[in-house]
């Protein structure tokens, strides 16, 4: 996903230095040219040859106590980096960078970095809202450097507040929404939904249905990577709120039909990939439905009556502006491009990914997907991947349609 950028790390001394350790690893899992450069007190938090064993890249701690060569590469470094991260920043770092002081390798390295510069400071509560560090770090957000906001918790000197360095996955998640794609989604407003819906019965019992959310996520993540703004509608699942995405949590079908629709008119392509249910109980019991007859006192058999929920993305079809990208999700267990194709044309729509519960790797739950991107006049088998793969290549096939399109009016 990081293949061919180059991510420089910058470590500063601050006991949450270990956690970098973890965010270098994963940087490298996801291929990315690592660097880490550490401030003279951060290494004693954390030792370099760490991060050396980790990234497979010299660490390079000072510019004064090494050799010709490293005095010049931090500015071939600062050339090459896609993106520039402080992770932890210590008061000392954030105060010298923003007030012009290069005075080792970590600070002249990032004043010579023409890339985005990503800052999660990390320190003591009471030095973290002291007002010069908070003028620091308003100073550097006026150049455009993004400041992660610290994790309020218990912190390593015994304190609680805010202060505490984020986790490693946060970390990567602003890495990734800066390096990993092109931002060719950029001034493109995307609705996705994702998960079940909820259909109460009575205040114990409701109808649902398997779907975890895990591709409407991953749609919804890929998108806001890709630069596009983003609103996700979800139902109650057990995931995190994606980063960089407007979140929008429903329990009922009904809900998300009015979350949706309120917000349809705008956006410029809707991608439907929730699992909503067809229908409801007819009534909603205020009181928990008991298994005997309130008259006989007996058990007995019980049948329950359901009605037809709104379909939302039938209403979305028929109510289309001009110019707006419509896809659905057909999961099936038999005739699979039949029954997806039937649902494009009724529906309206102009793509439907169509998967089948049946398929080893697709369905609920999982990783992965198998998907066939099913339009007017193509269907495009995609192979067994991750669902974050999957993503693209509907994103990729909706900007193409899209693209086809405006060149045909
Ligand atoms: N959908 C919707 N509103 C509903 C039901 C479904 O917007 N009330 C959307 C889903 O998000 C999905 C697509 O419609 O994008 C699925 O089509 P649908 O015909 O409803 O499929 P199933 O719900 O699987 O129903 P069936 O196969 O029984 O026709």
């Amino acid at each position: 996903m990081l293949e061919g950028k180059t991510v420089l790390l910058g470590v500063s001394g601050s006991i949450a230095a270990y956690k970098t350790a973890y965010l270098a690893s994963a940087l490298k899992k996801l291929k990315a040219d690592v660097h880490v450069l550490m401030t003279p007190n951060a290494v004693n938090f954390i030792n370099p040859i760490t991060f050396e064993e980790l990234t497979g890249n010299k660490c390079l701690v000072d510019t004064f106590d090494r050799n010709f060569e490293y005095s010049v590469e931090h500015v071939s470094l600062a050339k090459k980096a896609d993106v520039v991260m402080i992770a932890p920043a210590s008061a000392n770092v954030i105060g010298k960078i923003a007030h012009g002081i290069a005075d080792d390798m970590l600070t002249t390295t990032v004043m010579a970095c023409g890339c985005k510069k990503i800052i999660a400071p990390a320190m003591n509560t009471r030095m973290f809202e002291n007002p010069i560090v908070q003028d620091n770090i308003n100073t550097l957000k006026k150049y455009g450097y993004e400041v992660i906001s610290p994790a309020v918790g218990y912190l390593a000197c015994g304190d609680t507040g805010a202060g505490k360095m984020p986790e490693p996955e946060l970390l990567l998640e602003y890495i990734l929404q800066e390096a990993a794609c092109d931002k060719d989604m950029k001034g493109l407003k995307v609705l996705v939904t994702a998960g079940p819906t909820k259909e109460m019965i009575d205040p114990v019992r409701y109808i649902t249905n398997h779907s975890t959310g895990k591709m409407g996520y991953a749609i919804a993540r890929v998108c806001a990577r890709r630069g596009a703004e983003v609103t996700l509608v979800s139902g109650q699942t057990a995931l995190k709120a994606p980063e960089f995405v407007h979140t929008v949590w429903i329990t009922s079908a009904k809900e998300m039909f009015n979350e949706v629709i309120a917000r349809a008119e705008d956006q410029d392509i809707i991608i439907k990939a929730a699992a909503v249910a067809d229908y409801r109980p007819k009534q909603i019991s205020s009181e928990k439905i008991k298994k005997e007859n309130a008259q006989t006192g007996q058990e007995e058999e019980k049948i329950l009556a359901l009605e037809r929920t709104g379909d939302i993305l039938a209403y979305l079809g028929e109510y289309k502006r001009a110019g707006q990208f419509l896809c659905g999700f057909a999961m099936e267990t038999q005739n699979l491009l039949e029954n997806a194709r039937r649902k494009l044309e009724k529906k309206h729509l102009d793509m439907i990914v169509a998967n089948s519960l049946r398929e080893e790797g697709a369905g609920f739950g999982g990783d992965t997907n198998v998907a066939t991107l099913v339009t007017e006049d193509e269907e495009v088998s995609l192979g067994k991947m991750s669902k974050e793969e999957t993503a693209a290549h509907i994103l990729d096939k909706i900007l193409a349609q899209m693209k086809s399109r405006g060149r045909e009016d």
